[in-house]
């Protein structure tokens, strides 16, 4: 049985990875490792509790004692390394916690591996990171794997780093890697301090729509079970040393995404047309804010033969109405330190 670890399996993105990998792979064994910060969520993850080839621990990737312990116990063949300080705004306020979780914490697991695995040819620590380290595009372009990194907000520089630390493991020690970098990711269990669940949130309970600066900033989303997806064909089929991008060929200026949420949710919520858009209100800028991503996937679909599955109209309307269906959810999450952070955030722009 093939024992692998994942990190951040309690968080959006790391909650469908384990979803799919438990599911999919009877015979893999799958620990979560979770620390469970304001992010990380054990309801997002109820459904696997009775599957036998699925545990949950709780710990820290930054803690060496504990990981170098949990590698000694366990004897992983691989890693999928999703943990992390995710959130841009949060790193503007407090930059230190990025440095230490994102490249501390990637940098201890990078250690143990290189300790406890012996034969490291059967082994992969694979890493995922963002489309953020390559920095920001004008109007034209795309990242491809060969865009220099550029990064330009604390969050970006910690992943940045985290993503060297992980090539400086394979070209220095022979630690078997892949790394994907993918663009801005929505969908279900998403925490609703990100753009697309804030919005519908805030639509729903008719509070004002912030929208940074102009709303002219382009971002480019994929589907989360798309990105699953892609971990999922990576893991198994790409190649060690590589890196991967990942992007849903799917840009939009922020104000027209929020118009778009804006008017299927008047539809669904049978209101007025515009009422929900009457809620728009422009906020002071994101400092440093980056003005455009947009990413260049053909590699993983011309050598890995991944492409997205989802329309976007499509996974936005199942995505509203998982919001609109786990209301309580998001009040329960949102209840608490998160409610200290949102007004920080919004009341005095
Ligand atoms: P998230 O914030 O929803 O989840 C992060 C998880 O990591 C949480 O469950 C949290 O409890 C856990 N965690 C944080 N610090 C930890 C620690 N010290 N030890 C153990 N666990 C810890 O993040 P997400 O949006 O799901 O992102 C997951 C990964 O994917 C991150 O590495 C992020 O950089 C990357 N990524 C995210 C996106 C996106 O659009 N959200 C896009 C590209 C890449
Ligand atoms: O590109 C991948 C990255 O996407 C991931 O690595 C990050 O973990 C993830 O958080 C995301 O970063 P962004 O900063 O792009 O996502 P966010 O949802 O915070 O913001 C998306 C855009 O919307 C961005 O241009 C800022 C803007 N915005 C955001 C919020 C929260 C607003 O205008 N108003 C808001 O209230």
């Amino acid at each position: 049985m093939k024992k692998i670890l994942v990190t951040g399996g309690a968080g959006f993105i790391g909650s469908h990875v384990v979803r799919l990998f438990a599911n999919n792979y009877p015979d893999y064994f799958i620990t979560n490792l979770d620390v469970l910060t304001y992010a990380g969520n054990l309801e997002n993850i109820t459904d696997l509790e009775a599957l036998p080839n699925y545990e949950f621990v709780k710990g820290d990737i930054t803690d060496e004692a504990f990981i170098d312990e949990l590698f000694n116990s366990k004897n992983f063949d691989a890693v999928i390394h999703l943990a992390a300080e995710s959130h841009v705004d949060r790193s503007i306020l407090d930059p230190m916690s990025f440095v230490k979780t994102n490249v501390l914490g990637t940098g201890v697991l990078l250690n143990a591996a290189k300790k406890y695995w012996k034969n490291k040819e059967d082994k992969l620590f694979y890493h995922v990171s963002t489309d953020e380290v390559y920095g920001s595009l004008g109007e034209t372009g795309f990242f491809t794997e060969e865009t220099p990194y550029d990064p330009r907000s604390p969050y970006s520089a910690s992943k940045a780093s985290s993503d060297h630390l992980v090539k400086a493991y394979h070209h220095t020690y022979g630690l078997p890697i892949v790394i994907s970098n993918c663009s801005n990711n929505y969908g279900s269990h998403q925490f609703p301090e990100k753009l697309l669940p804030l919005m519908i949130n805030n639509i729903l309970h008719s509070k004002p729509l912030p929208v940074y600066g102009k709303g002219e900033n382009v971002r480019d989303w994929l589907w989360v079970e798309d990105h699953a997806r892609a971990i999922d064909v990576i893991f198994h089929t790409g190649i060690n040393g590589e890196t991967y991008n990942v992007g849903g060929f799917n840009e939009w200026k922020n104000i027209d995404i929020v118009h778009l949420l804006c008017n299927i949710m008047d539809k669904k919520l049978n209101r007025v047309e515009g009422e929900s858009a009457a809620l728009i209100t422009y906020v002071k800028d994101r400092a440093g804010h980056d003005m455009r991503y947009a990413i260049d996937a053909t590699k993983l679909e011309r050598e890995l033969g991944w492409k997205p599955s989802l329309q976007f109209e499509e996974g936005l309307d199942k995505t509203i109405d998982w919001y609109l269906a786990n209301d309580e959810w998001i009040s329960r999450i949102t209840s608490g330190s998160y409610k200290q952070y949102y007004d920080q955030q919004y009341t005095k722009r």
